[in-house]
């Protein structure tokens, strides 16, 4: 019998609450991971005109070169703080809007009305940018430390062996509660009734593996009923076997695989990849830029529009549960012994490890501030 476990005390300071006073820089900064690539926009949300986002409690300003390469800086003008995004692209470079400084992608200062020379050394803050599979990634931490290489990987996005669509959802709630929204599935029955349940996704054993660079949670359910969802759009009547792995990485990336067959047809069989990358915008608010990817029928449009329409009809009722859930952690005290059961055991796992790691960058960072 799988039994109950208290709360774990490391994952609480990590979760969605507010941090303890003196845990945290002002605004809550020092709970994000900062030395990690995250998802700031699709390709086509950038181009020539300024694009304010913010991440991380940061406000950043995108646009694009007149070779189209991508550039991110701060969108606070160090002269006298106007946002930079409210200026104009000029070439290559942003002007500000208030009195004309000019900053081109790495951030070195490229002009100062009524000044011929440029002061040396005058710039402003710059985030190493990557374009990848139709999104754009900013490295949020030290610029020294951006390798490419640690780019998390969503190849599917634009792989043409895969067909699908997605989006961003602005969701109301730390990231942490996407990301454990996405780490236990077994929400689905209670959640979503009418799409993904399924009386198994509950009883289901949960496995864990953990290889110290990624986390996953993996179910296998063997001759089950289809869910609604894959009833619906992929035409499964009778009894089939259903895996699905969910893969963390941080600091906020989640892949879902989910991989149907029928059990009397073997050759009548789906999988699907759900690409998740959960950008805290503030302490309270998330960019949820997702995507939906099959890797059958690649031409039919109806179906990639279905199985879109379908997956965020259900992310919407997640949304709805987790943005009740955040507002009850702001206002309620922490339970003395809250309750966890094997469910619980991706959320737990990841919990842990992200604290660990945000324990670690704060060491390091303090390291590199003593002896700059
Ligand atoms: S505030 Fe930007 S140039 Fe003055
Ligand atoms: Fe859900």
């Amino acid at each position: 019998m799988i039994g109950l476990c208290g709360w774990d005390t490391v994952a609480r300071a990590e979760r969605g609450r507010r941090p303890a006073a003196g845990a945290a820089e002002p605004g809550g900064t020092a709970i994000f991971l900062r030395n990690y690539w995250y998802v700031a926009a699709w390709s086509g949300e950038v181009g020539r005109a300024p694009l304010q986002r913010w991440l991380l409690n940061e406000p950043v300003v995108l646009w694009r070169r007149g070779d189209g390469t991508p550039c991110a800086l701060a969108d606070r003008c160090p002269h006298r703080g106007a946002p930079l995004s409210n200026g104009r692209v000029v070439g290559d470079d942003i002007v500000c809007g208030y009195h004309g400084l000019g900053f081109c992608g790495d951030g070195s200062c490229t002009q100062v009305p009524g000044i011929d020379d440029v002061p040396a050394g005058l710039s402003t803050r710059h985030y190493p940018v990557a374009e990848r599979w139709g999104w754009i990634f900013l490295w949020m931490g030290d610029p020294a430390l951006a390798d490419e290489a640690a780019i998390p990987d969503y190849h599917w996005n634009d792989d043409p062996g895969w067909a699908g669509r997605g989006e961003t959802l602005p969701v109301a709630v730390n990231y942490t509660l996407v990301r454990d929204n996405l780490l236990d599935l077994s929400h689905a029955h209670f959640v979503h009734q009418k799409t993904l349940a399924t009386d198994a996704v509950v009883d289901a054993p949960v496995k864990t593996e953990f290889d110290g660079e990624s986390l996953r949670v993996i179910r296998d359910m063997r001759g089950i009923e289809p869910s609604p969802f894959f009833k619906r759009l992929c035409g499964f009547n009778g009894a089939v076997d259903h895996r699905q792995e969910v893969t963390f990485t941080p600091a906020a990336n989640i892949v879902i695989s989910v991989r149907v067959r029928s059990t009397e047809n073997p050759d009548h069989a789906v999988e699907n990849r759900v690409l998740n990358a959960m950008t805290p915008e503030t302490d309270r608010s998330t960019h949820y830029f997702w995507s939906l990817q099959r890797d059958t029928q690649l031409d039919d449009a109806a179906l990639t529009d279905a199985m879109f329409t379908a997956n965020r009809d259900t992310f919407f009722e997640d949304v709805a549960v987790i943005e009740a859930q955040q507002k009850m952690l702001d206002t309620a005290p922490e339970p003395a012994q809250p309750v966890r059961w094997h469910i619980d055991k991706g959320v737990d796992r990841a919990q842990r490890w992200v604290a660990k790691l945000l324990r670690e960058e704060a060491a390091q960072t303090g390291r590199a501030a003593a002896a700059g």
